[in-house]
Parts: C-alpha cells; structure tokens; sequence
C-alpha cells in the first residue's frame, strides 16, 4: 500500500494573524494592540524594502524596529557566508576548542575598537553582551585584588541595556525591570543627560552641558554614597534612545571617565544600537575620543543576519583575568561570525560609517524643517539616527500624548513608511545602505504624516 503525498498548504495571511494572536507572546504589545492588528507579520525584503505576509510593501525607516537591520534585506553576500561556513564548519564548541572564524572575527572587531580594546567574549545577543561586561569587570576587581568584593554596578536613569537578569536590573527604559524586582542585587541608577527635558532642569538650548554636566558628576556622589571599594562597574549607552537619540553634552563622556578612573570603576560603554557605523563613526564613543575599559555591540554586528552579541574588554582587564567562568555553548557561533565578517566588510568596503555621517546630516536637516510646527520640541541626530521629539505645550515641555504619537506613526504607515515611536519622541534609524531618493521619499512621507496629524 502506497503513502499517500499530502500536500502541505501555506498558511494564508488572515490565518497566521490568527495564529500570532493565540499563539504568539507579544513582548511590549497588550492582547488590544495585538487583537487591533498593531504587530506586522514580515514575509521577505530586498535592500531597503520589507514586504508583509499580505503583499504591502514598506520603506523600512527603522531597520525592522529594533535598529539591527543596518545592511537592509536579502544580502547575498552575508547569506552565502553563513552557508560557506556551516558547510566547511557548523560548530566550534566552547571551552577548549573554538572555529578559526570566531578568532579571526575577534582580531578583526579588536581592530576596530578604540585604543586599547583588544579581547572580546562572544555571546548570542546585546543582553548577554552587557551581562559578559558586568561579569569581566567582577572578575578583574577579585583577580587584581584591589577590591576584591566589588559587585555593584551604577548604570542610569532611562538607559536600556536588555533583557537577561543584570542587564534588566540595570535598565530604566521599555518597562523592563520593575516588574521583576526584586531583581539582581547592587544596581542603582543615576540621572542622564536628557535634551531638552533635563532632570535638573537645565537643558533649555538642548542639552549643551551648560548646567557644568551636573548628572555627570552625580556618578561620583552615587559611588560614594555606594562604597567606592563595592562598587565593580558603571554602564551607559553613550548615546542614549531614551526619548529619541540622546546625544550627550560636550565633555560628559570624558567626565564620567575620569570619575570612574579615580574610583577604579570599570566603565562600559554599550554600544548595541550605536556600533559599527550607524552615528557616523565604527562606534559612537569615537565621536569624543573616549575609550571605555569594555565596550558591548551586538545588532548591526551581523547586521541582524544571526544573533551576535559580544563584550570587547581592554588589556589590562584581560591581563589581569585569573579565569573567566562564563560558557556559552554558542558563544561565537561560527555561523554568526562568519555573518559578522561578511557584514564588516561591507561596511568597510562601502565606507558604511562615512556614508552614515553624510546621509544622516542631510536628514537631519530635512527633519529640521519640522521644527516651525509647535508640537514638535527638537530634532536630534547623529549620522543615520535621528529623533523628533514632540510636546504639547513648548513652554512646560510636555510629551505630546503617546496616542498622537501613534496616530502618526500609524498614517506613515499607510503612506508605506515604517517609523517608530520611541516615548516623546519619533525616529528614524534607515539601514546604513539607504541611498539618497528612497531616504527623501520616506523623510518625505514621514513629515508629511506629521504635518497632516499636529500641523
Ligand atoms: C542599548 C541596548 N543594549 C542592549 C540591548 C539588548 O540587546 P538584545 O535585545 O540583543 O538582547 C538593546 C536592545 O534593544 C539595546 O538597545
């Protein structure tokens, strides 16, 4: 008796909206939003266009969202890696071997970090990334022996660093941490450089550090209030996406430095969102000339084509390492790694970061345009990520509501734009590829949404 061949049916688009509410947990969406048809379900892209299950097609202004998508859809080169690799050498293990690509991928990112940054740990993702950079730094403070017990980390009031247990304890932003705590024990927070909303109230020309860069100093109170001899680490995102594109003022990263210096504080600087060109420079502490002593990336690190994340730490945190407990079984996945080579070479090979300062400055000065409407407060950007941060009254500053801020992110939309909302503000963080008349169309269609919504 023969088997019968049953052909297997794709699931229609109205189906698997269905099936995506029953059976889908969507993180940051209510069951409302979901129901309401708020989440997209992707089906394919090539460059800078995303195509849904059905068949609309959008200018991705956002790098699918999450800001990862930095060398757009359907690369071939990335893609052809990844087979290469998992053909000739699927898996490296862990502890006591690992696959050459990882190593050379490892050499190739110390090439490119500031200064002194020399020796990553490889880790799947941006959360597990800043989690490695929490643990290095512990692990220098009981090797060296100066402060052996230090454990605590001070990071900031509206920074977002993940998801896994440290990294969630140390954020302030998405909603993440207060509905675990008690979370990880040691965590406490600091104000941010936040422009045009200062903590201290400062901030009216944008934040401009005319206030003597008040919050920065505020990291030396809070390691002293905290025991400078347990306090292991300070962690923030250099440019933060609190609000939209947080720049920070002239002399603020320099100043936390130097503080964390004198206390013998490991300063990480998380570049998950910022890394490998997106604000103009390989990474965005480069802007200042500040070298942290670890550096976190994930993201753009494969350009999302495999999940990467990885912790670079300079050499006098790993020359001083008695050990390093910390393993993952696909830690620097070769497949991942291959992915992260073929992605740097692109941005090499296409003057990625160079293209980004180019192209983001003629964006922000198309989104300036906006800047006679009351409703929107300031235009922040640098490179290819850029914010508007809209009020409801310019005098007290408030945020408008976030309804209007997804009523416009919603027509954008329509108009076959994707932007995203981000608190007070709206952003636009276009893969690094974007060329100049799809970045003035969606621009385009984008400001057009807002003048139609709070003109
Ligand atoms: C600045 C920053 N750090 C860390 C993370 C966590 O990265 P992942 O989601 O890859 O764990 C994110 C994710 O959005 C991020 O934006």
């Amino acid at each position: 008796m023969g088997i019968d061949h049953v052909e297997q049916r794709s699931p229609t688009a109205s189906e698997l909206y269905s099936s995506a509410t029953d059976h889908y947990i969507w993180p940051q969406l209510s069951r409302q939003e979901v129901a309401g048809g708020v989440p997209q379900l992707l089906h394919d892209g090539d460059g800078v266009r995303v195509r849904t299950v059905d068949g609309d097609e959008y200018l991705d202004l956002m790098s699918t969202v999450s800001r990862a998508s930095a060398l757009g859809y359907g690369e071939e080169r990335i893609a052809r890696a990844v087979y290469d690799q998992l053909r000739r050498l699927h898996y490296g293990g862990t502890a006591h071997s690992q696959a050459d690509v990882t190593i050379e991928l490892a050499e190739r990112i110390a090439g490119l970090a500031p200064g002194d940054l020399t020796a990553c740990v490889f880790v799947g993702s941006g959360s597990e990334a800043n989690e490695a950079a929490f643990k290095l730094a512990r692990f220098y403070h009981h090797a060296r022996g100066a402060k052996p017990r230090a454990y605590k980390v001070i990071a900031r009031w509206n920074d977002y660093h993940g998801a896994a247990g440290g990294a969630t304890a140390a954020s302030d932003w998405l909603g993440v941490r207060r509905p675990m705590e008690p979370g990880v024990p040691g965590f406490s927070r600091i104000p941010s450089p936040i422009s045009y909303r200062c903590p201290f109230g400062f901030g009216h020309q944008g934040c401009a550090g005319e206030c003597g860069l008040r919050c920065a100093d505020y990291l030396e109170q809070q390691i002293l209030h905290e025991g400078p001899e347990l306090v292991s680490a300070f962690i923030l995102e250099p440019i933060a996406q609190a609000d939209g594109v947080q720049i920070p003022p002239p002399g603020y990263l320099q100043r936390v430095k130097e503080i964390c210096k004198r206390y013998d504080v490991v300063f990480i600087a998380d570049e998950v969102i910022t890394g490998f060109g997106r604000t103009g420079e390989w990474f965005s502490v480069d802007h200042w000339g500040v070298e942290p002593d670890i550096m976190t990336m994930a993201k753009a690190l494969t350009a999302g084509y495999i999940p990467l994340g990885a912790a670079i730490a300079g050499r006098e945190i790993r020359d001083a390492l008695d050990g390093y407990h910390d393993i993952h079984t696909y830690g620097g996945h070769p497949a991942a790694a291959a992915a992260a080579l073929a992605a740097i070479d692109i941005y090499e090979g296409e003057g990625l970061p160079a293209r980004a300062a180019e192209e983001g400055a003629h964006a922000l000065g198309t989104l300036r345009q906006l800047e006679d409407l009351d409703a929107v407060g300031e235009v922040r950007g640098l490179g290819l990520w850029a914010a508007v941060d809209f009020t409801a009254d310019p005098a007290t500053r408030e945020p408008l509501p976030a309804e209007t801020l997804e009523a416009i992110v919603s027509r954008t939309r329509e108009l076959g734009v994707l932007v995203s909302n981000n608190g007070a503000a709206i952003e636009v963080a276009p893969p690094l590829i974007i060329g100049r008349e799809d970045l003035d169309e969606g621009l385009g269609r984008f400001s057009q949404a807002v003048r139609e919504i709070v003109g």
